[in-house]
């Protein structure tokens, strides 16, 4: 059997129609459970972030990921398949009404993804302050926190909302299939027949 962790919210809902259209039966989740057996897979219900930590220590064998957690927590998963889904973008916003001021010593930069912030802009040789805060990251930069920011933009609707404008984007994004190295040894039958038949489902 299969272990297969998903990230709570839509990728999950679009992870389980893609199982759907590949085995043909009903994948859902009972309310409020965080484990689903069926058609001879466990899929687990986690937390985005957390992802990576379920694979790595195998208590999934695969998961379903953003690149940009991935970039972000640099995490040794193998990756197997871009699943198109979960399209976003990593970017920096900040006020309309303001323009970067390279001249100050140092730019206050909020974020949840720190080390994505932090090796961006070394290696623009621009020296920043990264503050790392968890949610409501467009917040910050309207009450004095931080000069701008970097965050994940999907519909563009909260920085627009909040008076933020985007002025460059770092990377874009989009849901992966990764995999535990040893799991991928120990039963690679099954993830090389998962995966084909999930990549014919996407194609
Ligand atoms: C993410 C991100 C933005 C928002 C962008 O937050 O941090 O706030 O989505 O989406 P949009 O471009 O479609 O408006 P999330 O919903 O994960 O909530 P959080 O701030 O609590 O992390």
């Amino acid at each position: 059997m299969l272990t297969i962790a998903l990230p709570k919210g839509r990728i999950a809902q679009d992870t389980l129609k893609i199982f759907e259209k590949v085995f043909k039966k009903p994948f859902v989740f009972d309310d409020k459970k965080l484990i689903l057996e069926t058609g001879g897979f466990k899929f687990l219900l986690v937390r985005s972030q957390d992802i990576p930590a379920y694979v790595l220590h195998q208590a999934a064998d695969i998961g379903v990921v953003g690149l940009d957690v991935l970039e972000e927590q640099d995490a040794d998963l193998t990756r197997l398949l871009d699943l198109g889904i979960g399209r976003c973008r990593v970017c920096i916003g900040m006020p309309k009404n303001k323009e970067f001021d390279f001249s100050l010593p140092e730019i206050k930069i909020a974020t949840k993804m720190e080390n994505i912030a932090r090796k961006y802009f070394s290696q623009k040789a621009v020296a920043v302050k990264v503050i790392k805060l968890y949610g409501s990251i467009e917040l910050a930069p309207l009450v004095g926190l931080a000069d701008a920011i970097v965050d994940i933009v999907e519909t563009g609707s909260t920085m627009e909302q909040n008076g933020l404008k985007i002025v460059e984007t770092i990377s874009n994004s989009s849901a992966h299939l990764v995999c535990n190295k040893n799991s991928f040894v120990s039963k690679k039958d099954e993830i090389l027949a998962l995966y084909s038949s999930i990549k014919e489902a996407i194609s």
